[in-house]
């Protein structure tokens, strides 16, 4: 791909807990051209697809001629692409398979987002190039992503993310949040038993878009960027961790959370897929902000 004058930069899923953010990181890059898409949540400004559609992307690509795009949307709850399969199959994999395709057939640059959960979390931290084995379908058809990315050939970087949260829409929005909505549901006194069994690295969002963005600019700028990424928070947590930490700031007691040292009900789960990100550190890429730092105001808008 030769480097464009004004770079047009397509993002799917620009509704999502990681598509808004990543969207406002691109667009205050004054010196390129942002189209967002959207599904269900069309606003303003973004274009309708339906990627579960994989037939109808090649004619959306066509009319909007991305040069790079980068490809956020998916079914990523575990216990919803454990029961569907088919369908997470077809969003996950299908779509990513057909926007690849494209950009093969047509010099664009695609950046796939993949997940910790392509790793089993027996043996962190993770470089890029450790062996893959996820453990329910929703890492499986991550990586089966990665896979459709790296067979169409095309020119591509595929970052993996771990726990995401940031600013919600609701806080059920994020594995994060939720657990804040749980404590704010509960009664008085009431003894919440909190998952203690795995350890994850929640990771703002805002971070992740940040990394994005540059990832973006070092690629206009050196063409022959490409390859596997990682990017993470570097803050050791299990979900009661968090909601400690949260207590406090919804009007609950943590004494009243009781640490649940089993895994976790549904989809098996990775204990500790920590990702090392020292390949993006090394290129001066990664932002990392405090969770304890960025919870409050998170929260604040949902308080009660
Ligand atoms: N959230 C996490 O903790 C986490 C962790 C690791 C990796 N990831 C990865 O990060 C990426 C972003 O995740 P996220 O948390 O931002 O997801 P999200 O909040 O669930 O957002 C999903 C996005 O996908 C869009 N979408 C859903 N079905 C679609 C369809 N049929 N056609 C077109 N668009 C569709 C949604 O659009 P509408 O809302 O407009 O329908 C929304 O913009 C995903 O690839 C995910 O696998 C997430």
């Amino acid at each position: 791909m030769p480097t464009p004058l004004i770079p047009h930069i397509l993002i799917t899923g620009a509704t999502g807990l990681l598509g808004r953010p990543l969207l406002r990181a691109c667009v205050s890059r004054r010196e390129w051209r942002v189209t967002g898409t959207a599904f269900r949540r069309i606003g303003p400004g973004l274009e309708r697809l339906d990627l579960s559609q994989t037939d109808a992307i090649p004619g959306f690509l066509d009319r909007l001629a991305p040069d790079i795009i980068i490809h956020t949307a998916a079914e990523r709850r575990p216990d919803v692409s454990e029961r569907d399969r088919a369908g997470t199959q077809r969003l996950n994999v299908g779509s990513t398979a057909a926007i690849a395709q494209w950009a093969a057939s047509r010099g664009a640059f695609v950046i796939y987002i993949s997940s910790d959960y392509v790793f089993d979390g027996a043996h962190p931290p993770y470089r890029p190039g450790d062996a893959t084995h996820p453990l329910n379908a929703y890492g499986q058809s991550k990586l089966d992503g990665e896979r459709a990315v790296l067979r169409a050939g095309c020119d591509a970087a595929v970052l993996r993310v771990p726990l995401l949260y940031g600013d919600v829409e609701r806080l059920d929005e994020s594995s994060v949040t939720v657990l804040a909505d749980a404590l704010m549901k509960a009664a008085p006194g009431q003894r919440i038993a909190m998952e203690h069994w795995a350890t994850r690295y929640p990771t703002h969002t805002a971070d992740v878009a940040d990394v994005l963005a540059r990832m973006t600019a070092y690629r206009l700028a050196h063409p022959g960027f490409s390859g596997i990424f990682h990017w993470s928070g570097d803050e050791a947590m299990t979900k009661y961790d968090m909601a400690r930490l949260f207590a406090p700031l919804v009007g609950a007691d943590p004494a009243c959370l009781v640490p649940d040292p089993a895994p976790p009900a549904g989809a098996p789960r990775p204990r500790d897929a920590h990702l090392d990100t020292s390949d993006l550190e090394r290129l001066g890429i990664g932002r990392r902000t405090a969770f304890a730092a960025a919870i409050p105001a998170i929260l604040a808008p949902h308080l009660r």
